[in-house]
């Protein structure tokens, strides 16, 4: 079973996301092949859009029962008065995955270590399971987390992906086993995602721009064997 994470990132307005759902489910419906992979659990497909539009993506795809809804962060702290913030519990119910620890929440908000292991600490207390993202063995991992992308910051938006053979090195350096789940990320596109997918040892992809287009993203999905 592999899994197929979108990152939406800071994308899509309300009437994006409207015609992306529209374009993406007029797709799937007509490629029974590919809603059987759906249905029969061959992929997990989750989608990361920005907090406001989770609920109703969630509405939207409902059909859909193997796409699941992730968050693409959460708030370090349980609740409170820390305006703007998203705490896990508010997530609770709506999603069932949250991204923590990505790159781009590390540089341009200073996440540390620290912060990162307190939401996932949230994430438990709250049945969300974390997709922790690291750049490399210098990132902590928590023994409990078992989907961990690998997002090397160079391949992260740049067009370079990683190549599938140093991908692999670095798995076999962090010493990861099941029930670990193994998923690469960066610059993952229609071009070079089978180069992953079709690897034993790599569990699934993790698109950012890839996955704001619904015929790539589907392109993808299709590609799971
Ligand atoms: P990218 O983003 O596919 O656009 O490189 C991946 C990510 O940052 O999660």
């Amino acid at each position: 079973m592999k899994y197929i994470i979108g990152n939406w990132k800071a994308h899509m307005s309300l009437s994006e996301m409207q015609s992306w759902v529209n374009t993406f489910s007029n797709a799937v419906k007509s490629d029974s092949a590919t809603l059987n992979k759906l249905v029969n659990h061959q992929a997990t497909v989750i989608i990361c859009p920005p907090f406001p539009l989770i609920s109703l993506l969630k509405d939207l795809l409902s059909e859909f029962p193997n796409i699941h809804i992730g968050a693409q962060n959460i708030a370090s702290v349980a609740e409170g008065a820390f305006t703007g913030e998203v705490p896990a519990k508010t997530l609770k119910g709506l999603v069932k995955y949250a991204i923590v620890g990505h790159s781009e929440r590390r540089h341009f908000f200073h996440e540390t270590d620290e912060d990162i292991q307190k939401k996932i600490e949230l994430c438990y207390q709250n049945e969300i399971q974390p997709i922790l993202c690291i750049r490399g063995q210098y990132d902590a991992i928590d023994p409990r987390v078992e989907l961990i992308a690998y997002e090397p910051i160079e391949a992260i938006g740049t067009g370079n992906n990683q190549p599938v053979d140093e991908v692999l090195t670095v798995k076999q350096q962090l010493n990861i086993s099941l029930p670990k789940r193994f998923i690469y990320g960066g610059s993952v596109n229609g071009n070079n995602a089978a180069e992953y997918i079709f690897k034993m040892e790599i569990d699934g992809i993790l698109p950012g721009n890839a996955s704001l287009n619904p015929h790539e993203f589907l392109s993808l999905i299709k590609l799971i064997p």
